[in-house]
């Protein structure tokens, strides 16, 4: 079992990497103290695989545990399914000495925690994540949220979980194409910060892609290290945090034109990823070389890399729509070289435009 603490001061937490702990979990979870009663929230595909394990796990902890289901997909998470839990939580009595426990991908993930952040303004959570995006990227940072009819995450607080529960004996059951999008985002962090860490990546893509427990355990600890080393600099997105959402820019056009339904989070991102790398070399950040490394690393995974076909007005009227676009500008982060990136608050439109044509 691996540790690594996000130090946040009073609001710091550990992050456990390991295999089989979650039928023990209620023995990581002795700094919760006053808890005596803890909601599972989860969806009922998750509860059928691991919800029992989990029950049985947090009772070493002296907890009385209960769980609720939220339907799943990305299309309830929304303030309406959302008031399944509270009315849950408040139909059942209970108070602030209560437990979430996350146990899902980054939908449950930000979901629970949002409920967490805003149920008796505020109640301790902890993540289970068990999906690789999220084991990687959601639950580590405390970004929660839900979305609204007019977009995506635009209805959310930051609030830390008090633990993130990583158990790798999870992605058995994912399917291959969710661990292919969770990919995406240990791409983004050898791009953003860390060279080694895309070598290691482009050297053991077979291992990796057969699942092969050091790889995976070696690639999921150097990503959320690089999340909290990110997380703790600048926790609320003043700026630094901001390369995390490299691919972003375009990525999350490109999931508003296909309506959420074509594309998954990581398969967007790294369509994003490829475009932002183009920018970079079209703008004299980066050399065609890095451009090419990177969409060749992309495709190594599965993963799409050629834009889907909307205008170059569409893209861009979408960027400027995306909660990210700064002051009536689109921001972009843009790469210099692998393991290196700049925060670019303005970028052409005319520029983005000749990319996108090109
Ligand atoms: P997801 O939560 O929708 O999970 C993907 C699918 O896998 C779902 O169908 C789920 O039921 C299923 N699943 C989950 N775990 C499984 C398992 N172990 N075995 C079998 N099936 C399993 O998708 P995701 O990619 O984990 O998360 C995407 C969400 O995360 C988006 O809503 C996005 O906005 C959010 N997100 C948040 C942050 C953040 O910092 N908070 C960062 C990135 C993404
Ligand atoms: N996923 C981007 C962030 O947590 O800031």
């Amino acid at each position: 079992m691996k540790k690594l603490t996000i130090d946040l001061a009073d609001r710091s937490y550990d992050i456990l990497i390991g295999r089989n702990f979650l039928p023990r979990l209620g023995d990581h979870c002795s700094h919760l103290k006053s808890v005596h009663r803890a909601l599972i929230v989860t969806n009922p595909v998750i509860n059928q695989l691991y919800g029992k394990i989990v029950t049985e796990g947090l009772r070493s902890a002296g907890m009385n545990i209960e769980c609720v289901e939220i339907p799943e997909g990305e299309t309830h998470k929304t303030l309406q399914d959302a008031q399944i839990v509270y009315d849950h939580l408040i139909e059942n009595q209970y108070d602030r000495n209560t437990l979430l426990v996350a146990l899902g991908g980054g939908v449950i993930g930000d979901m629970a925690g949002f409920i967490a952040a805003t149920f008796l303004r505020g109640v301790p959570f902890i993540q289970v994540p068990t999906t690789l995006l999220s084991q990687v990227d959601s639950s580590v940072g405390g970004k929660t949220a839900v979305n609204h009819p007019k977009g995506k995450n635009l209805i959310g607080a930051f609030y830390q979980p008090r633990l993130v529960a990583i158990d790798l004996d999870t992605l058995g059951s994912l399917p291959p194409e969710e661990f292919r999008a969770g990919m995406a985002e240990i791409i983004k962090y050898g791009i953003i910060e860390d060279p080694e860490l895309f070598t290691f990546l482009e050297k053991n893509a077979e291992k990796i892609l057969a699942q092969d427990t050091q790889c995976l355990a070696s690639i999921i600890e150097t990503s959320c290290a690089i999340k909290a080393k990110v997380v703790e600099q600048d926790e609320r997105e003043s700026n630094y945090r901001m390369i995390l959402n490299f691919g972003h820019t375009l990525g999350h056009a490109v999931e508003a034109l296909t309506h959420y339904a074509r594309f998954k989070h990581g398969e967007a991102i790294a369509i994003g990823m490829v475009y932002a790398a183009r920018l970079s070399a079209h703008l004299g950040k980066c050399s065609e070389a890095v451009v090419l490394r990177i969409k060749s690393l992309v495709e190594r995974y599965g993963l799409p890399s050629q834009l889907p076909d909307f205008s170059a007005k569409e893209y861009i009227e979408s960027m400027y729509r995306d909660k990210k676009a700064h002051d009536k500008n689109i921001r972009f982060i843009l790469v210099k070289d692998i393991g290196s990136v700049e925060i670019v608050d303005r970028v052409a439109e005319a520029d983005i435009q000749k990319v996108l044509a090109s």
